[in-house]
């Protein structure tokens, strides 16, 4: 009877963290006892980035909500990806003269519509990889990556967000700031020579379009590292996002009992520390002052000594009133 409550009760214990482990809960993340709360950074955020290969142009789109599903956001004109996945590349290739286009969309993260797949997070700190960055690797899974032949290598997305007290992680990600940037590069399209160059790709190598631009911004808190192929063959998004966050320091608390030390344990030892002295002064003074021995050393040494009594008649008064109101009924005389 016991062991089996107590089986139920672990079994009870162990369900949400079975839940998160499936599902990754940006707002729940646990880590070596540190507790993290990606909310902030829900929704679903989109980055392109746009490179040469033999001439053409390859413009990848990469959507993502770490927080929820993509759902209509996994849509772009007519390509689709899933509603049901959280990262999805959408991949548009062109001629050097804009001409010929192909694109396809592929899922890189999340579980398809019918809920199969393993979407396998994994969450590491990134001060086990290296002690002097703070912050939270997460790899998610469950994607697949069409590599011709209707063949298909799997997908996943590895996303470090790396600690950085004065970014919020949205910089440069909603459309207000997309426009800023659209604004600046019209203007750097008109003026030829003002590339300085600032990594924003390889401006003027030949294109009569104007400098080419690969859709970086080093302003942005959520930058496109890579996507690659790895040595196992499957392919992998590398994005890194700064964001407080991250930050071991904004963490909701320590998980571990010392962690629960709040302001009220706090409180209470200082009181009776405040107390502690308070008592040594006064009986110290009044050593010094009155030569006072005994019970006289302490401040107040005749309340103090008046409390048992005092306690004794408070009892009595407590008692004589139930026992009043239980046989009288209304007894209120003073
Ligand atoms: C790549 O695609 C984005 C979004 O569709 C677009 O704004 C950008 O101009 C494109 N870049 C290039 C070089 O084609
Ligand atoms: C968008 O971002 C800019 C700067 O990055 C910020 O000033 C503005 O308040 C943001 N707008 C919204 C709606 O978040
Ligand atoms: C990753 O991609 C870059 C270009 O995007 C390429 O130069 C590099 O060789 C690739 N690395 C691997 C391991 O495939
Ligand atoms: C992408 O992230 C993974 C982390 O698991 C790392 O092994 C890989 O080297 C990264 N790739 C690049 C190009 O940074």
């Amino acid at each position: 009877m016991r062991i089996s409550s107590i089986s139920l009760l672990s079994a009870a214990s162990l369900l949400p963290s079975l839940a998160a482990a499936l599902t990754f809960d940006c707002a729940h993340i646990t880590k070596d006892t540190y507790k993290y709360n990606l909310s902030p950074l829900k929704g679903a955020h989109s980055i392109y980035h746009a490179e040469i290969v033999d001439g053409s142009i390859v413009n990848t789109t990469y959507v993502l909500n770490v927080c929820n599903i993509l759902g209509g956001s996994a849509t772009r004109v007519h390509l689709h990806c899933g509603t049901s996945r959280n990262i999805c590349g959408f991949h548009y290739k062109y001629d050097s003269d804009g001409q010929h286009e192909t694109s396809f969309a592929f899922p890189i993260a999340g579980l398809d519509h019918m809920g199969h797949g393993a979407k396998d997070p994994e969450v590491t700190r990134l001060k086990t990889i290296d002690a002097e960055t703070e912050g939270l690797r997460v790899k998610l899974s469950g994607g697949e990556y069409p590599v011709g032949d209707k063949k298909v290598k799997s997908a996943a997305a590895v996303v470090d967000f790396v600690c950085d007290p004065d970014r919020s992680g949205l910089e440069g990600l909603n459309d207000s700031a997309k426009r800023l940037l659209r604004a600046r590069e019209e203007a750097e399209d008109g003026d030829e020579n003002s590339g300085d160059g600032d990594g924003e790709g390889d401006d003027g190598n030949g294109e009569d379009k104007g400098p080419f631009y690969d859709g970086s911004n080093p302003d942005r808190s959520l930058q496109f590292k890579s996507f690659n192929q790895t040595d196992d063959e499957s392919y992998v998004l590398n994005l890194s996002w700064r964001t407080r966050y991250a930050c071991d320091s904004y963490s909701e608390g320590r998980e571990n009992s010392s962690g629960h030390w709040g302001f009220f344990t706090w409180f209470i030892i200082i009181f009776f520390l405040c107390a502690a002295a308070y008592l040594v002064f006064g009986s110290w003074l009044n050593y010094n002052r009155y030569g006072a021995r005994g019970w006289d050393l302490l401040p107040h040494g005749d309340t103090v000594r008046d409390v048992p009594y005092l306690f004794q008649d408070w009892l009595r008064r407590v008692v004589n009133t139930f026992q009043g109101a239980g046989s009288r009924g209304g007894y209120s005389a003073v």
